[in-house]
């Protein structure tokens, strides 16, 4: 079915030239308490969503681009790119991308008359960019080229690697913004591309090479991401960070508490651009947030969570919501490569735990028939560095529960995962929103938000061409 196109016949559907426009009915429900009744009302919200039909040309920025993340990703595109294969001891692998919901999802569209369930490829329902048209630049604290991160991730196939190597070897990451205190003391080694000057200065300098990359490239739109080595959190401090205004001051008198994935944010939202967060750090303190809301800028993300904590957040789901109570859930992880290092210093670990722990705590809340009040599973992450595994990280996870009568369930899993590859889905995920419009009763609501009520009137005009305008319509 991936030749087919397809089009949506209906009156909430008009195709433009420039836009396929398509109004939604969102119904939710409010609770109201009246005594001991809950009064369900039911509440229905119309939007309208504007995708523009023309794909833009997407840039996308890596903060960490010579990591094992970045090099892999921006090796695996060039492999698809140019139809790479290459011999394995099994045969010949030809380059793909599984693992990705846009290439390689499909959605069930509905029946044919016949009874035929028809399935498309998710790629298919919208115009989207696709990730060997991404045009990719970044920076990284290592000066080491594309070619050498490559190989020092040793993530893909030496066969491979050979064929990839001479696009790769030019290419060198931007200078970017070091401080010691927010990663682990073992990065200092390859700390040999950094800026200097004050936070204020290095911010500016972000600003620039957004910029840059954008007059140099001819892109339309530019969507940061930061894949760089987990940092330790922030403090959350009134005056310091806690509004737009108090953080863009603090960053002025280069308070030491600002860390470089804030500057980063700060940095893309002041140039209009989307910011995704890949690690666990609080990058989003309130003050970016209130700032992301106020230029209309999408921001997101808390940790990639696509191996271990991905499936912990499906399977406690099940287990929950099927009235089973998970009571004990034990992940232990050990692996070998920089990101492995740098977690072994308390401090980054910390910022990770705290992720990883995150991802049970909604469903315990929403099952008061299982957990009392303050009740909650024993919960224990455990990561370690040994450094011979390299890149394949393992993970072994134990779920026990109690099930009906005092019974008891005990769930193993043990996952040997290519750790490289496995954010790659969410990376490439993330720049199809760079196409889409979204407005409520003409109210632009960025991802970041909570709050509902942000201020443009009309529907929101996509802007292919305006980026960088910090004041204009929101681009989505
Ligand atoms: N691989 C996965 O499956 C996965 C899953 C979830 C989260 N993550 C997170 O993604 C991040 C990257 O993982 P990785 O395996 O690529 O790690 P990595 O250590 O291989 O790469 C990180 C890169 O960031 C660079 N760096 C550090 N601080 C920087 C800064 N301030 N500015 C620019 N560059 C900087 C380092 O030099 C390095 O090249 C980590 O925080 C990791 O925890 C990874």
């Amino acid at each position: 079915m991936d030749t087919y196109n397809v089009k949506v016949e209906s009156p909430n559907v008009k195709y433009t030239n420039d836009y396929i426009e398509a109004l939604y009915n969102y119904t939710t429900t409010k609770v109201k308490k009246d005594g001991n009744t809950l009064i369900a009302e039911p509440v229905s919200t119309e939007y309208t969503f504007q995708t523009q039909t023309k794909v833009p040309r997407v840039g996308l920025m890596l903060v960490g681009m010579g990591g094992n993340n970045g090099s892999t990703l921006i090796a695996s595109i060039i492999a698809n790119k140019h139809g790479m294969q290459w011999h394995t001891k099994t045969g010949v692998q030809e380059a793909n991308y599984y693992g990705s919901i846009t290439q390689s999802s499909t959605v069930s569209l509905g029946s044919t008359d016949c009874g035929e369930e028809v399935f498309v490829p998710l790629q298919k329902l919208l115009p989207m960019v696709h990730p060997n048209d991404l045009i990719i630049d970044g920076w990284d604290i290592s000066s080491t080229n594309m070619a050498d991160a490559m190989q020092r991730a040793q993530v893909l196939d030496y066969n491979l690697q050979v064929q990839i190597r001479p696009y790769l070897v030019g290419i060198r990451p931007r200078p970017s913004i070091y401080i010691p205190d927010f990663i682990a003391a073992n990065q200092e080694e390859r700390a040999d591309n950094v800026l200097t000057g004050t936070k204020q200065m290095m911010m500016e300098q972000i600003r620039r090479d957004i910029h840059d990359f954008k007059e140099s490239s001819g892109v339309d739109k530019i969507i940061v991401l930061w894949t760089a080595n987990t940092e330790r959190f922030s403090d959350v401090q009134a005056g310091l960070n806690d509004t737009a205004d108090n953080l863009l001051n603090s960053i002025r008198n280069n308070e030491s508490e600002i860390s470089p994935s804030t500057l980063f944010a700060i940095a893309s939202i002041l140039e209009g651009c989307t910011y995704i967060n890949g690690s666990p750090q609080n990058t989003f303190v309130p003050g970016v947030v209130e700032l992301a809301e106020k230029k209309k800028v999408f921001i997101g993300g808390d940790d990639f969570k696509s191996g271990q904590t991905k499936v912990k957040s499906v399977l406690v789901d099940f287990l929950v919501s099927a009235g089973i109570k998970p009571v004990s859930v034990v992940s232990y992880n050990h692996l070998g490569n920089n990101d492995g290092k740098n977690l072994s210093a308390p401090k980054t670990f910390r910022s990770k735990e705290i992720s990883k722990s995150n991802v049970i705590d909604d469903m315990v809340k929403a099952n008061r028939l299982l957990y009392k009040e303050k009740e909650h599973p024993d919960h224990l992450v455990v990561i370690k560095y040994v450094p011979y595994v390299g890149d394949s990280k393992r993970a072994m996870d134990e779920y026990t529960s109690e099930i009906m009568m005092g019974g008891q369930n005990t769930l193993v899993i043990h996952n040997t995962s290519c750790i490289g590859l496995s954010p790659l889905n969410h990376m490439m995920l993330e720049y199809k929103h760079q196409k889409i419009n979204l407005s409520r009763d003409g109210l632009l609501m960025p991802l970041s938000s909570k709050k509902e009520a942000l201020t443009s009137k009309n529907v929101i005009k996509n802007n292919s061409r305006g980026q960088g305008n910090s004041d204009s319509e929101g681009e989505k």
